[in-house]
């Protein structure tokens, strides 16, 4: 009865904004779905790519201390037991009896009842449930084929230190970047994208003489932070979290996340972590693999294993972010009432469309106008041409996937070749040249400060 329906969150629209309009659809939805899977359809993919390509422009373009990698996701086995993932890399976990859930044992009350079937006293002992996901290479499904999907980038830049130090000309103090999927087993895999088996991450390991650690690892904390404000994320919805003793990993020097406060219920949780990781990786797969993993200074003839600090995002979890730092459901008081107008606020670099060109009418040639147009500014710009409906209820679709801007080609556009540029934010539409738009865009792109 609709009388007991579930009031929906802020993050049950969001999801459902996703489906409706093509940005993230469920794994495998045809068949039931699979969980903590998910597919980025159109909008999405856009979206993400557009996160993707700035942070890999900050990474590898703006830092000219800084090379890319793109290393494979299946690796040897030996490397993630250098690493003390095949020992460490677990969470403790318990299983109903009843109704056989299971659950993360330090994200529930053991004490209480089972929270699915409501069952007491019907939780097993903890267990050490390790996240990799475990596989075969070639045709034997002996111990010696066990392969593992890789739980974190970073490990790929390790093993290609040497590699990279022996094939450029990279100097330490140097970085390298690399974004590409990652595979966890999690358990609780909810609020939608935040958590799932199958994400993308974007790490950067930054690699410095013993000591200068000191000075590296706050200078990448505040570059890091300094990013979100670029990519136009609200800065009072992010703050900083040093790692407490209990969280930081025996060999870590230190440890800060960036969090970010996701839409209710998620509120604040982690987006980054920026990490002080000593030489333990590769003085592990020094031990492992039987080669130094050191460094040569080609100036003073030091030999050392470097320190390195490493700043870890989430690619996926970062698109979840600018989807709940950009929802809004605006009331507009109109002639007809209160109305409530849903949009996306995204920065104009991050907006999967960028611009939508509409005629205002089909006939007398103004679609064909509007066509050319479109396509006109492609080279330019991520467009879509919409000529269906009335043109309030085209600017209200392009409102809710976040098109910051929109041009109406109509009669007097084939007088005197004007149009309508339309701003999202403010609704606010002014009349000029067709062929001032361009600049128009992109100088408001470079000036965009969201309200
Ligand atoms: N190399 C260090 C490392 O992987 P982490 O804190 O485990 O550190 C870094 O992960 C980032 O990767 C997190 O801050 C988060 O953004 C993202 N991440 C980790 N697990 C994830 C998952 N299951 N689903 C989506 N994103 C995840």
């Amino acid at each position: 009865m609709a009388k007991n329906k579930k009031k929906q969150t802020e993050l049950d629209k969001i999801v459902s904004l996703c489906r409706r309009r093509g940005f993230i659809f469920q794994s495998s939805e045809i068949y039931g779905g699979l969980n903590g899977a998910y597919d980025y359809g159109p909008l999405g993919v856009q979206l993400k790519n557009n996160i993707r390509d700035l942070w890999w422009k900050e990474m590898t373009q703006m830092h000219d201390d800084i090379v890319g990698l793109d290393a494979s996701i299946l690796m040897a086995s030996k490397v993630w037991e250098a690493s003390g993932h095949i020992k460490n890399f677990s969470d403790p976990m318990v299983d109903c009896k009843e109704c056989k859930s299971r659950f993360r044992a330090d994200q529930i009350d053991l004490e209480a009842p089972c929270p699915v079937c409501g069952s007491k006293d019907s939780f097993t002992e903890p267990r050490d449930f390790n996240l990799m996901f475990q596989t075969h290479i070639g045709a034997n499904s002996g111990s010696a084929s066990e392969i593992y999907l890789r739980p974190e980038t970073a490990q790929g830049i390790y093993v290609n230190f040497r590699n990279v130090v022996d094939s450029s000309r990279v100097q330490i103090p140097f970085g390298i970047a690399q974004i590409g999927k990652s595979f966890r087993n999690e358990i609780t895999t909810k609020n939608f994208i935040f958590r799932s088996c199958e994400f993308e991450q974007m790490e950067m390991q930054f690699f410095c003489k013993p000591g200068d650690d000191e000075k590296w690892f706050p200078y990448w904390r505040e570059q890091r932070m300094a990013f979100y404000e670029k990519m136009g994320i609200r800065m009072d919805h992010l703050r900083w979290h040093q790692h407490g003793p209990k969280e930081l990993a025996f060999y870590a020097k230190d440890a800060y996340d960036i969090e970010y406060n996701f839409v209710e219920p998620m509120q604040w949780q982690e987006l980054e972590g920026v990490h002080s990781r000593t030489d333990y990786d590769l003085t592990q797969h020094s031990k492992f693999c039987g080669k130094q993993q050191d460094y040569l200074d080609p100036v003073t003839h030091e030999k050392y294993i470097p320190y390195v600090v490493e700043t870890s995002a989430g690619l996926t979890r970062n698109v979840l972010m600018a989807l709940c730092d950009a929802y809004d459901e605006e009331v507009l008081t109109t002639e007809k009432g209160e109305d409530v107008r849903t949009v996306l606020h995204f920065h104009p670099n991050l907006a999967p469309v960028k611009v939508a060109v509409l005629p205002l009418v089909k006939k007398d040639g103004i679609a064909e106008m509007a066509k050319e147009l479109e396509q006109s500014l492609r080279e330019e710009f991520p467009t879509f041409y919409d000529q269906g409906g009335a043109i309030g209820r085209r600017y209200r679709r392009m409102d809710e996937i976040g098109t910051p801007y929109c041009v109406t080609v109509d009669y007097d556009t084939k007088e005197d070749n004007t149009v309508t540029l339309r701003f999202r934010d403010s609704m606010e539409q002014v009349r000029i040249p067709m062929s001032e738009l361009v600049a128009t865009i992109k100088e408001s792109t470079k000036n965009y400060k969201r309200k």
